[in-house]
């Protein structure tokens, strides 16, 4: 008999944050859940796919800026930095700073050991020179770095426009947390995505193939298998908007008839075209990126974009 380990399966023990945060969420009104909760594996694998989505810029765009101003980023930092990533570190970007910075040493910092884990090995393997120290935990919350980085200078790194995911006011808290964490003269490199035009950015998040929507639905796929529930796939719709005065897409799934369902018991319901609020990815124009970082305690020093302005790529020091 052949054995397979799944890492959804159900023995995998279900974080009581994902629980609590769940039910917490689909209690209020407009009903809302947290960004955080699309990656389990499969929702991994659809963000990987949607990166190579021909709509979807940011990926490819933010690559391409590394490559081409690498070098110019390690002039202004200096060899000798620990890089601390926050996310445990794309497969594709992290490589391209590395390579061009001459770094003292990486620390990734995720909340998810396991892939924390699996990706520190990848990269410890493409160069077997550099320390590579991972560190498992919450990036929301000052962090620990490891002593063997206590001397060195650091360089924050905060790619893909994750801090799109949060609204200004939690943006800020995040960027006075990593200022906390990286210590004086730290700097700061972090990828934004900007504001453009409306139809480009929704067809970002409301893609051809559907990848986005797929994505979108798992979501609830992972609450019926790891919190018990009953929600009828058939009765949700993927939606991405554009919220102008928020200066956000936002991500919904709006259910298509009036519904009912339990999570781990407890019972909801929506009416026909009520929705869930599933995520925000605010972007910021050159004024308002700058205005972020300064108010999140960063001094923003240099800037990189691409030829259409789509995303900007910013080094920034500690205030
Ligand atoms: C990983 C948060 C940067 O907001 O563009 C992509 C996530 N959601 N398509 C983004 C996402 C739908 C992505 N971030």
């Amino acid at each position: 008999m052949l054995l397979t380990l799944d890492r959804d399966a159900p023995t995998t023990t279900v974080d009581p944050a994902f629980r609590r945060d769940i039910i917490d969420g689909l209690r209020q009104s407009p009903k809302r859940t947290s960004a955080r909760w699309f990656y389990d594996h499969r929702g991994s694998e659809l963000f990987e796919a949607i990166t190579d989505l021909p709509e979807y810029y940011p990926t490819r765009t933010e690559t391409a800026l590394l490559a081409a101003h690498g070098r110019e980023v390690g002039a202004l930092t200096g060899a000798g930095r620990a890089v601390i990533e926050f996310g445990a570190g794309s497969a594709i970007k992290t490589p391209h700073l590395l390579s061009a910075i001459a770094p003292g040493a990486y620390v990734p910092v995720d909340i998810s050991g396991d892939f924390l884990r699996e990706s520190s090995i990848v990269l410890a393997g493409q160069f077997p020179d550099l320390p590579v120290l991972p560190v498992e935990a919450d990036f929301t919350d000052a962090v620990t770095l490891p002593d063997a980085v206590r001397g060195m200078p650091k360089l924050g790194f905060f790619p893909g426009s994750t801090i799109g995911n949060m609204t200004p006011y939690e943006a800020v808290d995040l960027l006075r947390a990593m200022r906390a964490s990286l210590g004086d003269g730290a700097m700061l490199l972090i990828g934004m995505d900007r504001v453009k035009d409306e139809a480009v950015l929704v067809r970002a998040y409301d893609d051809a193939q559907g990848v986005t929507a797929a994505f979108n639905l798992n979501l609830l796929t992972r609450i019926n298998r790891e919190l018990h529930g009953t929600i009828p796939m058939d009765a949700f719709a993927h939606k991405a908007i554009w919220n102008d005065a928020a200066a956000r897409i936002e991500m919904h799934l709006v259910a298509t008839r009036s519904t009912a369902f339990t999570v781990d018991g407890v019972v909801f319901a929506l009416e026909e075209g009520e929705s869930i609020h599933t995520e925000n990815s605010h972007k910021y124009g050159p004024r308002d990126a700058r205005l972020l970082l300064r108010a999140g305690g960063w001094l923003p020093t240099h800037e990189w974009t691409d030829a259409g302005d789509q995303f900007a790529l910013m080094l920034a020091t500690a205030a």
